[in-house]
């Protein structure tokens, strides 16, 4: 079966239903030949994000020096004792009421955004809007000066437009660092109020975040936190404007929409499979034995939509009033920025359809173009009508 294929991106859901149908887990390659074990069913999904024998760490040797250093200290790669150490630390500063209090500054970047946007025709809700809201939010959240972040839109183009290749890829990540090394000296020299700062300053039981930590950490935010949410916006407009009765639904009592987003999330899960492990002993699922030193991902998009976990799992369905979807992952892992994400897509949508309760898709849906690759699903372009003529 041809996976991780244009045709896959535009719609994942026929192959992964046969895939989860036929077993738990399954060995597949991706676009670049590289074999991995992937997770289709719920249960088995649970079960290896819970076993303490499957490790996060990746190699980081093949890169620069300086990119080496700041990626090698982030949690998302790293086990217990050293994630739980580095969560705490972490969790400290980047608490819920720091989500919270960001709010008002959500809504101003949201309107600002939907002014820009009301001023072209036929714009692409991606470019426009999914992508630089995120953006500008970590950016906030750290403490970027505004006149500061324009290099950030050109380096998460590089980074999620995959514009260019690896090697782009890695200088756009080293470029980064190098302004978070320059940013965090200044915030030394005089202490602020942010989220850099806030890990800065954080001291718990006699302990503190390393310079390398705190730059890991800003670099972990902004590409975990960027794109994901891109997709969680773009997915999410794209399947309302696809369902009249969920818009009515929606235009008449915005209060419904945080079950909204928790139903797109499900769904259409922005992280496709970013889940990475690795193996250290063997682990069986089902009927399968994963030896030990093997990649293993979860299908996210797959076990969110296991019939074995949700009733009716193909429905789009917000009243399901099920927490149980694995779209922030699960576990000592389970993502940081999920209030963060949340907010987000709520403050973007209540205010996107408020001031534009028309807002329809300005191409059919086959001709819509899905980002490739492996690790997240998401639109490249969304080209909207603000208005009925
Ligand atoms: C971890 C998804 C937004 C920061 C994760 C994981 C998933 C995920 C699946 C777990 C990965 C694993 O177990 O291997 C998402 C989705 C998002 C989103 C779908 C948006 C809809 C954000 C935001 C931030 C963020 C906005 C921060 C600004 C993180 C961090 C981790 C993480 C720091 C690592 C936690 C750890 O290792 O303990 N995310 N994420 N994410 N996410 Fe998110």
């Amino acid at each position: 079966m041809a996976l991780f294929d244009d045709e896959y991106a535009a719609n994942p859901h026929p192959a992964l239903a046969e895939l989860r149908q036929a077993g738990p887990v399954h060995r597949v390659t991706s676009a670049a030949g590289i074999p991995f074990w992937m997770v289709t069913r719920w249960d088995e999904a649970r079960q290896v994000l819970t076993d303490p024998s499957l490790s996060k760490r990746q190699p980081v040797d093949q890169l620069p020096a300086e990119l080496r250093a700041a990626l090698a200290t982030q949690m998302l790669l790293r086990d217990p004792p050293d994630h739980t150490r580095l969560r705490r630390l972490v969790s400290a500063a980047f608490t819920p009421r720091r989500t919270q209090a960001l709010r008002p500054r959500i809504e101003q970047i949201t309107d600002r955004l939907l002014d820009e946007l009301a001023t072209v025709s036929e714009p692409d809700l991606i470019d426009r809007f999914a992508v630089p809201l995120p953006l500008e939010v970590i950016c906030e959240l750290l403490g970027i000066p505004g006149g500061e972040r324009r290099p950030f839109h050109a380096w998460s183009n590089v980074i999620i437009g995959g514009s260019g290749g690896p090697a782009d890829m890695v200088a756009a990540m080293s470029a980064i660092v190098a302004y978070f090394r320059d940013l965090l000296a200044r915030k030394r020299a005089q202490p602020s109020d942010d989220l850099l700062g806030a890990l800065l300053a954080v001291v718990d039981d006699g302990d503190r975040l390393s310079d390398d930590e705190v730059v890991g950490m800003a670099l972990l935010l902004l590409v975990a936190g960027h794109e994901t949410t891109a997709n969680l916006i773009g997915n999410a407009v794209h399947l309302i404007c696809r369902q009249p009765d969920q818009r009515e639904r929606v235009l008449k009592d915005p209060g419904l929409l945080p079950a909204v987003v928790e139903e797109v999330l499900r769904m259409a899960s922005p992280s496709a499979t970013s889940t990475y492990r690795v193996t250290t002993r063997p682990i069986t699922l089902g009927a399968t034995t994963i030896p030990a030193g093997e990649q293993v991902l979860i299908s996210l998009l797959a076990v969110n939509r296991d019939p074995r976990r949700f009733t009716d799992p193909e429905t789009f369905d917000p009243a399901r009033g099920d927490g149980g979807h694995l779209a922030f992952g699960h576990g000592i892992h389970f993502c940081l920025g999920a209030p963060l994400a949340r907010v987000e897509a709520q403050i973007a949508l209540t205010r996107l359809f408020g001031r534009h309760p028309e807002i329809q898709l300005a191409v059919r849906p086959e001709e819509l173009r899905w980002r490739t690759g492996l690790l997240m699903h998401g639109l490249e372009a969304l080209p909207v009508r603000l208005r009925t003529e």
